[in-house]
This record gives C-alpha cells, sequence and structure tokens, in this order.
C-alpha cells in the first residue's frame, strides 16, 4: 500500500457562498480546527480571495480559486485568467467541477484548456471528474471518467501532474445527500490511479492525491478517507460549517 506516499488533501468549495466578510469570518473559525498533517483548502468565490488570502496568511490553510480561463487576458467577458490568480498569489484552482459543466457548458475539452493554462501560470489543479446517474446506470463509470481524466490531462507531463489533484465526484452524489459508499469511491478512485499508470508510470501515480466528493460530511468522512486509494475529499456543504469541516479534516489526520 503506498498511501503513505500521499498527504491527504481535504478541500472545501464554498461555491456561490459568503460575502468576503463572511468568508474571512469562517476562516477565522477555522484557523484553530485546521491543524494537523492534512492540506486543508477553502475554494472561495473570486471576489472573496483578497481577503481569503489574507486571512489565512501563515496558517494551514490553503486558498484556492472556483474556475479559471484559459486565455491569458482578452474578450472574455465575467472570466478571469490564470496569470490574474497568480499576480493574487492564489496557490490552487479548482477545474471542471460538475456544476460548471451542466450549468456553464464546459466541456473536456474546454476543461484540458483550463488545465493547460493554469499548470502554465504554476498553479496547482484540483480536477474533477465524475460520473452521471444514467452513465452510471448504464454500467459505463469507468470508461467516462477514464476518458474525462484523459482528455483533461493531454499534454500534462509527468513532472506536471505532481501539481494536480485529481478530484472523483459521481455527479448523483453531488448536494443530494446520497454519498457513494467506501467501496464506490474507492473502486473509481483506484481505476483512476491504473489510468495513471498507464499514462505516467507507477511512481508518479502512487504520488498523486485523489479526492473523493459528494455529499462527504462529518459523519461519513472517516470511513471513506480509510479506502486505500481515496486521499482526501472535495466538500461542498459540510464545509460551510466550521465544526463540519473541522471534523473532516479531523478524520483526515486520525
Ligand atoms: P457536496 O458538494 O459535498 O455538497 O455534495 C461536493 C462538491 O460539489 O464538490
Amino acid at each position: 500500500m503506498n498511501k503513505q506516499l500521499r498527504t491527504p488533501v481535504i478541500a472545501g468549495n464554498w461555491k456561490m457562498n459568503n460575502t468576503p466578510a463572511q468568508t474571512a469570518a469562517l476562516i477565522a473559525q477555522l484557523i484553530p480546527l485546521a491543524q494537523g498533517e492534512a492540506t486543508v483548502v477553502a475554494a472561495v468565490p473570486f471576489i472573496d480571495l483578497p481577503t481569503a488570502l489574507e486571512a489565512a496568511k501563515g496558517t494551514n490553510i490553503a486558498i484556492a480559486a472556483q474556475n479559471v480561463h484559459w486565455a491569458e487576458s482578452g474578450a472574455f467577458t465575467g472570466e478571469v485568467s490564470a496569470q490574474m490568480l497568480q499576480a493574487l498569489g492564489v496557490p490552487y484552482v479548482v477545474i471542471g467541477h460538475s456544476e460548471r459543466r451542466q450549468y456553464f457548458g464546459e466541456t473536456d475539452v474546454t476543461v484540458q484548456q483550463r488545465v493547460r493554462a493554469a499548470l502554465n501560470a504554476g498553479l496547482k489543479v484540483i480536477l474533477c471528474i465524475g460520473e452521471v446517474l444514467s452513465e452510471r446506470k448504464l454500467g459505463i463509470t469507468a470508461e467516462i471518467v477514464r476518458a474525462q481524466t484523459e482528455i483533461a490531462l493531454a499534454g500534462v507531463s509527468a513532472d506536471e501532474l505532481s501539481n494536480v489533484i485529481l478530484a472523483y465526484e459521481p455527479v448523483w452524489a453531488i448536494g443530494t445527500g446520497e454519498t457513494a459508499t467506501p467501496a464506490q469511491a474507492n473502486e473509481v478512485c483506484a481505476l483512476l490511479r491504473a489510468l495513471l499508470a498507464r499514462l505516467y508510470g507507477q511512481d508518479a501515480a502512487d504520488r498523486t492525491v485523489i479526492q473523493y466528493g459528494g455529499s462527504m460530511n462529518d459523519a461519513n468522512a472517516a470511513e471513506l478517507l480509510a479506502q486505500p486509494d481515496v486521499d482526501g475529499g472535495l466538500i461542498g456543504g459540510a464545509s460551510l460549517v466550521a465544526e463540519k469541516f473541522a471534523a473532516i479534516i479531523a478524520a483526515a489526520n486520525a
């Protein structure tokens, strides 16, 4: 088992929640609770980024943006570039979240372009992939997540892979209260690791953090995080409540 090669990463995806002041307050609540070996990340709305960076400075909490455009600059109203995030000192960015794919028309190809731009700018990427319910029912989960991953990582070198975290998020489990069983979560995380081994070699695959996301909470985190191929979590709803998020962090540190 090579789990000890990987430091767990517990990331809160705060989605379209919290003003800058509310974000600063939540980070202040989290700081004393977010102790331990696990890397803790908070993905906040774009306009909260400067406040979040300031609030988390010198602490165990790293800040992420929730998306990034692929161009450096230009006529892309409403978008934010990797260079802008880098200039602000944002270390992480979430790319390919299913809500972006579902509601904002993002495709595997634009996800690949965003990953490319983020890595070029020196950002660390949390790359989200996952099947929808109809795909799971058809028995094509493996094919879907492999294709999403392979396309997103097209052109990414083995060196660059060390700046990529994969987040397996079955879409049917996001915000629904329905969690994948630990066995279901591990099965897909393991097949993603096997794909990484094929693409990049076993050592790179063994070093890549693969998170599970989808209704992870303080009650189910320990069992999910104990799985051999689950190295962390991407957490929505439960990450907005400091005590719940802290309990998930504690489970990762146990
Ligand atoms: P959830 O969201 O924990 O609320 O299901 C997970 C996510 O969207 O990353």
